[in-house]
């Protein structure tokens, strides 16, 4: 039985497919200012499909504009050097290339180009944001689904948290799902963010705010990361694989868009925001130990999802099949690999035990002590 009135946020257009970067040149003809502002980081630009995105805009652009935003998760200090650079630049319209650092960024440029509000004043929350230049999403990881979410995460060093702004203008209004976008992404990124994906979808599923529009999203984002994750990490060649997990991440936004991720990403926050372990790889540290501490309060739901996976020929069960998938990836399975003290268990769980804007959704009540237990059992 669903628990809550929902609500759901959805970009008002989204192009997918190979060789859907074409589509940009449509979504920049129907706009009646062409001046084009392209965020994106100094790798991706690299890239030949980040090339060919540049010259897109370039020769549909009356005036284009180009900043480069920082390669890993951005900080209060990165965002506000950003904002300065855009302030004043005739641009109308965002073009946002990158991963969910470069969305995310591009995101709050959109609300505070030409907005007296400053990016203090979105982290304090409650303000009346009057309104917001026009982005397009360009997403060139499967994972973040950034391109489909009312959120941005902003990273504040002095406090060593990640604090997530969430605000209904922050939805991009295009969005371009290419493929071939993802087609030089490392194989440890692929790993990490793909479980980031999975980690959306299940904890939608999973989640107090679950309702019939997420599960939609949410059931199918599972069955699509289970059947393509693996094939797209083994082989970058693997073009319905990678077609399928760029799908399964936006549909991991479209559910977060309208339901909410739980105490996985509530204790992946503290382990960014001290020790700048990357969001991917946090949450794919957590997702199934997180998982079986919920186990016996989310039985006819993992159930759902067992029918819904066994369709397809296996009926292993789906906590089964996570840990299978974790481990086939390749990714760190344990805290102090990643150079974490064990002393610092004690404050990473206080730190987690705060986010109640997501522990808040867990299936189950959990409180300090469980997750200093969770942090424990992965040391
Ligand atoms: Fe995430």
């Amino acid at each position: 039985m669903y628990q809550q009135i929902a609500s759901a946020y959805f970009p008002s257009q989204v192009f997918f497919g190979f060789g859907s970067i074409a589509s940009l040149s449509n979504i920049l003809g129907s706009r009646r200012s062409r001046n084009n502002l392209l965020v994106t980081d100094a790798a991706v630009a690299d890239t030949q499909f980040g090339q060919e995105v540049r010259q897109l805009l370039e020769s549909h652009s009356d005036q284009f504009f180009l900043v480069l935003a920082p390669p890993g998760e951005p900080t209060r200090a990165q965002i506000e050097t950003l904002h300065q650079q855009v302030e004043g630049l005739p641009c109308s319209h965002i073009i946002a290339l990158g991963g969910g650092s470069s969305i995310d960024a591009a995101k709050l440029l959109a609300v505070l180009s030409g907005s007296p509000l400053t990016l203090d004043d979105l982290l304090g929350g409650n303000v009346q944001i009057s309104g917001k230049l026009p982005l397009t999403a360009i997403p060139t990881t499967a994972g973040t689904g950034s391109e489909a979410t009312p959120n941005a995460i902003v990273t504040l060093p002095e406090r060593q948290v990640k604090q997530g702004i969430v605000h209904p203008y922050l939805v991009p209004d295009y969005v371009v799902l290419d493929p071939d976008a993802t087609r030089t992404l490392p194989k440890h990124v692929a790993a990490s963010t793909g479980i980031d994906a999975l980690a959306h979808v299940m904890e939608c599923f999973l989640s107090r705010k679950a309702n019939p529009v997420s599960d939609t999203f949410a059931a199918r984002g599972i069955s699509l990361v289970f059947s393509s994750l693996l094939r797209a990490y083994n082989d970058p060649d693997d073009q319905e694989a990678r077609s399928s997990m760029l799908l399964a991440s936006f549909m991991g936004g479209s559910a977060i868009a309208s339901s909410g991720t739980t105490a996985v990403h509530a204790l992946a926050y503290p382990l960014g925001g001290r020790f700048n372990i990357p969001h991917g790889l946090a949450n794919a540290l957590l997702l199934a130990p997180v998982c079986f501490f919920n186990q016996d309060a989310m039985m006819p739901r993992l159930k759902e999802i067992d029918r819904m996976l066994a369709s397809g020929g296996d009926d292993t069960p789906v906590l089964e099949r996570l840990t299978l998938l974790v481990r086939s990836l390749n990714i760190p399975s344990r805290l102090r690999q990643l150079e974490i003290p064990e002393e610092a268990l004690v404050s990473l769980a206080r730190d987690a035990a705060a986010i109640t804007r997501l522990l808040d959704n867990n299936p189950k009540p959990i409180g300090e002590a469980d997750i200093l237990g969770i942090y424990e059992s992965i040391w």
